[in-house]
C-alpha cells in the first residue's frame, strides 16, 4: 500500500488526479470504477479541469458505480445513478450510456447482481477504480463482517451508515435501509485502487485501515492485500497513523 499524505483536500484531489490518470494511460477505453460521496468531489473536480486541459479523455471511457440503493427509483435525485452522471459523468464528459450502476429497483435482484458482474468481466474488469472509506470502515456499502469474497449483492445498510447519509435526504424522507454493492471480491479485481480521504472524522478509521490488523470488521483494511493500492489523505485524516513520518519520508525520497 502506498500512503501519500497532502496538505489539505484540494491537494487530495490533485495527487489522486495525477495517479488515476497515469493509471489510464494509453489506454483505449479506459474503464473507470466510480465512487459517489463527499470524498472524490475534488478529485472529479481535478480530473474536470485536467480533461477541459487536455490531459485526458473520457469520452470512450467505460464507468461501473460501486453501489446503489435498494428501492430508490433511479430517477430520484437521490439514487446513485443521477448522483454519478450529476457529479461524475457530465463534468467529465463521459458517455452516459457507457456508465453502469448497479440496479436496485428490478424484482429479481440477484440476477441484476450477477448481470452486473458479467458486464465489468466483459469489459476487461476495472482499470482504476476510485474509493472512498465510510466511518466504520466500508468500502462500497461493505458492512463491516462483509466477507473478503463477496461479490455485487444485495446488503442491509448498518445504522451508522444510514445516519451518515442521512445529511443527503430531505427531514421526510427516510434513508434506505438496503443496497446493492460491489462485494469486496470485486472491488480486490480492480487492477489500481486509488482511494481519498480527508477530514478529522476519518482519522481513527484510516489508521485502522493502513496499520490495523486485517479483519473483516474493518472491511477497507482488504486493501493491504491488493498489490496497486494508493491511499491519498490530508493531514487530518492522517493524525492517528503511527508511521505518518514514514510515509512523508518516502514520498520525498524517491529513488531516482
Ligand atoms: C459510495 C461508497 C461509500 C463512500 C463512503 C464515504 O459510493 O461507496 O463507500 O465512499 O461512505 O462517504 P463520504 O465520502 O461521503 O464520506
Amino acid at each position: 500500500m502506498e500512503v501519500v499524505i497532502c496538505q489539505d483536500e484540494e491537494q487530495v484531489g490533485a495527487v489522486a488526479a495525477d495517479r488515476v490518470i497515469a493509471q489510464l494511460h494509453g489506454r483505449q477505453t479506459p474503464v473507470l470504477g466510480l465512487a459517489t460521496g463527499s470524498s472524490p468531489l475534488n478529485l472529479y473536480a481535478e480530473l474536470k479541469r485536467r480533461a477541459a486541459a487536455g490531459d485526458v479523455d473520457f469520452a470512450h471511457a467505460l464507468g461501473f458505480a460501486l453501489d446503489e440503493y435498494v428501492g430508490l427509483d433511479p430517477k430520484h435525485p437521490l439514487s446513485y445513478r443521477e448522483t454519478i452522471l450529476r457529479t461524475v459523468v457530465e463534468p467529465l464528459g463521459m458517455n452516459p450510456d457507457r456508465v453502469m450502476v448497479p440496479n436496485g429497483f428490478v424484482a429479481d435482484l440477484a440476477a441484476a447482481a450477477e448481470e452486473y458482474e458479467e458486464a465489468m468481466r466483459e469489459a476487461g474488469g476495472i482499470d482504476v477504480q476510485i474509493l472512498g472509506i465510510g466511518s466504520n470502515g466500508h468500502i462500497g456499502f461493505n458492512e463491516p463482517t462483509s466477507s473478503f469474497a463477496s461479490r455485487t449483492r444485495v446488503k442491509t445498510l448498518t445504522q451508522q451508515t444510514r445516519d451518515d447519509n442521512a445529511r443527503f435526504f430531505a427531514e421526510d424522507e427516510t434513508v434506505p435501509t438496503h443496497c446493492v454493492t460491489q462485494g469486496l471480491g470485486t472491488i480486490m479485481d480492480a487492477h489500481n485502487l486509488v482511494m481519498v480521504a480527508s477530514g478529522p472524522a476519518k482519522a481513527e478509521i484510516v489508521a485502522a485501515m493502513i496499520e490495523g490488523p486485517v479483519s473483516a470488521m474493518c472491511p477497507a483494511s482488504i486493501l493491504q492485500f491488493h498489490r496497486r493500492a494508493f491511499v491519498i489523505i490530508d493531514e487530518a485524516a492522517a493524525a492517528n497513523l503511527q508511521y505518518a513520518d514514514y510515509f512523508r519520508h518516502v514520498a520525498a525520497n524517491q529513488p531516482a
